[in-house]
């Protein structure tokens, strides 16, 4: 397709009848079609003169967005201001690279970003994500490289904004549905809270009993990361509260601490593990076990369509726990699974598993583990279809 062919489906595609809106869109790669031709003159060379070439009627010089009335549109909801790093320092730079390659719709946004796949090439492409990085001052903050896709049962070490639904039917043993709702949310450079409110149905002697079992308040801090090298390690404290019927067999009766360590590490080849170790301090142990845990999730993503469609995520769990009681033996649990993006967006997403014991299967149940997470920093629940 020519370019003027080209510039005519933009137009065509364009609903809003902002005259100004047309122009830009129409306008900036229009503009770096005639200049690709004459780069010596107009600066092509680096990230910073193509961001003041083709980026900053919109984005602004700093990154923080042109004002409303000379860019000449609204501004979605998710409109990035590129100086905060609590917004952008959570977006890989894949992602970055596709927006600009492939325009906003690509990843659920708004398609007054245009697409500059034709205008600029991958490594003009690349030098200007590079510079956009620039205008994040703050040090410290994880990169989302690192956020890497979520385990059923481990830990990761990334901070997150999240919502996770969380389900486990036992399949073999006796009858049981587990629930979680977990909330967490980023505050400061590092640190993240978990609330895990569990919402449990076991079946006592053929009488069923449901209700919430006990609630988890944790705190989360990356201790180390860095994207050179692919690894992140927090650690997490926490207070599990009794909220849940002890006599029913929801909740443990004792308020227990727990505390563990979780370390991530991405591969070049997308090939990922994560490690988590921790303890249960119950404070009355005569009612309640006292155990140690170690869990490890190896896994590898696969992007369809060239990076641009669903990412899957195959990965296996090795779940180990033991009570710290003179000859207590290990439970030794595999845990299979796929998770997917549901949203174009990325920011919705499945998992499904299934947790076999391996060891000391004596009265442990098989069960089908799914669930559904939503990460509501990237936008709401609505948005980036
Ligand atoms: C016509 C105006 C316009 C121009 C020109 C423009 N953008 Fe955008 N850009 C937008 C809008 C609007 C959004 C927000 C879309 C949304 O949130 O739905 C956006 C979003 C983005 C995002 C996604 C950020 C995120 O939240 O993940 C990136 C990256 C981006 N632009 C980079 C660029 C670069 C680089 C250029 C120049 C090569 C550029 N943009 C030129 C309007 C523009």
């Amino acid at each position: 397709m020519d370019s003027s062919a080209k510039l005519f489906v933009v137009r065509a595609r364009i609903s809003i009848s902002i005259n100004h809106i047309v122009f830009l869109l129409l306008l900036a790669p229009a503009l770096l079609f005639a200049q690709a031709g004459n780069q010596s003159t107009l600066h092509l060379d680096t990230g910073e003169h193509i961001f003041k070439s083709a980026c900053i009627a919109c984005h602004g010089p700093d990154g923080r967005g042109a004002p409303e009335t000379i860019a000449g549109f609204e501004r979605p909801d998710s409109f990035p201001d590129f100086t905060r790093c609590d917004q952008t320092t959570a977006e890989p730079n894949i992602t970055w690279q596709d927006v600009i390659t492939h325009g906003g719709p690509s990843r659920g946004f708004s398609q007054i970003m245009p697409a500059f796949g034709d205008a600029l090439t991958s490594e003009q492409i690349s030098k200007v994500v590079k510079y956009m990085r620039s205008f994040c001052r703050g040090k410290g903050w994880a990169r989302g490289e690192l956020n890497l896709p979520r385990a059923i049962a481990t830990e990761k070490a990334y901070p997150e904004d999240e919502v996770v639904i969380s389900s486990g039917f036992n399949v073999r043993g006796g009858p049981g549905v587990s629930n979680d709702v977990i909330h967490e949310q980023r505050f400061g450079v590092k640190n993240q809270i978990e609330v895990d409110v569990p919402i449990n149905f076991v079946d006592q002697n053929h009488v069923w009993h449901g209700g919430v079992g006990d609630t988890t308040l944790g705190v989360k801090r990356v201790m180390f990361s860095s994207l050179r090298s692919g690894s992140i390690l927090s650690l997490q404290g926490s207070v599990i509260v009794p909220t849940g019927n002890r006599a029913h067999g929801l909740g443990s009766g004792t308020t227990t601490f727990e505390t563990f360590a979780a370390f991530d590490q991405l591969f070049p080849t997308n090939t990922f593990v994560q490690f988590q170790a921790g303890a249960d301090l119950p404070r009355h142990t005569d009612i309640s076990p006292q155990p140690v845990f170690w869990r490890t999730a190896v896994g590898q993503s696969f992007a369809a369509n060239h990076g641009l469609g669903r990412l899957w995520s195959p990965m296996v769990e090795f779940l180990a726990n033991r009570d710290l009681t003179t000859g207590a033996r290990t439970n030794w649990d595999v845990l299979p699974q796929m998770q997917v993006t549901i949203s174009h967006r990325q920011h919705i997403k499945a998992d499904l598993g299934v947790r076999t014991p391996v060891s000391n299967t004596a009265g442990r149940p098989v069960q089908l583990m799914f669930y559904i997470l939503w990460d509501w920093q990237d936008g709401k629940l609505t948005e980036g279809w």
